[in-house]
């Protein structure tokens, strides 16, 4: 494994290569990663890097994001199967005609969506900014809010708004368990419970902290004295005790305990030896239809914008 480390950094150096990585990646790759964060952060870096390639360890709508951002620069993923089951929730001809059928609405849609999507899209928001992005909107907007139903829902509760919202979900943020989590609590009274706003308002009103990835992991940061439950993919417990080398952390269950589906499958495929090869065969490479990305470009840009 040293030896894979090792011939990744130099392969890096000589390419000229940034590898930015989401907190839900196996260990190893947040570990080697040049920036490890949430889907804001990697935007964020990927729009002001000067490396000439991105290495984006995540998922496939993280990388078209970047490729969006930086058009002339190459961006490669260890594995092009990465997908996202909420991104294909949303498929792009049907969600062009749901935004038809509903004109003089403003369309906001969550970065987990492909570029397709994003390019019939007049914001787009993370689940860091979502809550700031609605509401620099008039509240009497009309909104259409795709296509995460659990965020959007989250979202009309604390803005007190009526967004339209598209039926889409993540399957591991649906499948934390109430009952689960209720044991939990009463197993462990001290525990507070850390939840992602795209799990089920079931789930998000046990909750003591309802936050992104980043937004999580900063109020672990910020009381490692206490015990926490964690209803995320549970990649992020990486991050946090690391962080957090003496605070205690429980990864909250699914509904099925047999299914491992606190882990995001699509997350896993990315190993240190697909990087290694990606990195060595500058492949394989991202690719977005220049007129979809000259569209998909001005939401994602406005969201930089309002972020910054
Ligand atoms: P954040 O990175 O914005 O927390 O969202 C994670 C994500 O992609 C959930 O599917």
């Amino acid at each position: 494994m040293n030896d894979l480390i090792k011939a990744i950094n130099e392969l890096k150096k000589e390419k000229n290569a940034i590898i930015l990585g989401h907190y839900y990646q196996k260990g190893e790759i947040q570990d080697i990663a040049d920036y490890v964060g949430d889907s804001l952060a990697l935007a964020q870096w990927a729009a002001k890097t000067e490396a000439d390639i991105i290495v984006m360890c995540g998922v496939h709508f993280m990388g078209e994001t970047a490729k969006v951002l930086c058009p002339d620069k190459k961006v490669l993923v260890p594995d092009m199967n990465a997908g996202c089951s909420l991104a294909d929730s949303c498929p792009a001809d049907k969600f062009a005609q749901f935004v038809k059928e509903h004109p003089g609405y403003t369309v906001i849609s969550y970065v987990n969506t492909t570029a397709a999507v994003k390019a019939v899209t007049d914001v787009v928001v993370t689940s860091t900014n979502a809550k700031q992005i609605v509401e620099s909107f008039p509240q009497d907007e009309k909104i259409i809010f795709g296509p995460d139903r659990n965020l959007g829902n989250y979202i009309n509760s604390v803005t007190n708004r009526n967004m339209l919202l598209w039926d889409g979900a993540c399957h591991v943020h649906e499948q934390f368990s109430v009952e689960k989590i209720v044991e939990l609590k009463a197993e462990h009274s001290d525990a507070i419970v850390l939840a992602h706003p795209e799990c089920k308002s079931t789930v998000l009103k046990l909750a003591d902290v309802v936050g992104s990835t980043a937004a999580l992991l900063k109020y672990a940061v910020d009381h490692p004295e206490k015990k926490y439950i964690v209803a995320t993919e549970s990649g992020i417990l990486h991050e946090m005790q690391k962080k957090c080398p003496q605070t205690t952390f429980i990864p909250a269950p699914p509904n099925d305990s047999t299914c491992g589906c606190n882990e995001c499958s699509f997350m896993r495929l990315n190993t240190l030896e697909k990087l290694y090869e990606c990195l060595k065969n500058e492949s394989p490479e991202i690719t977005v239809d220049p007129e979809v990305a000259k569209k998909a470009v001005k939401p994602i840009q406005r969201m930089l914008d309002i972020s910054a």
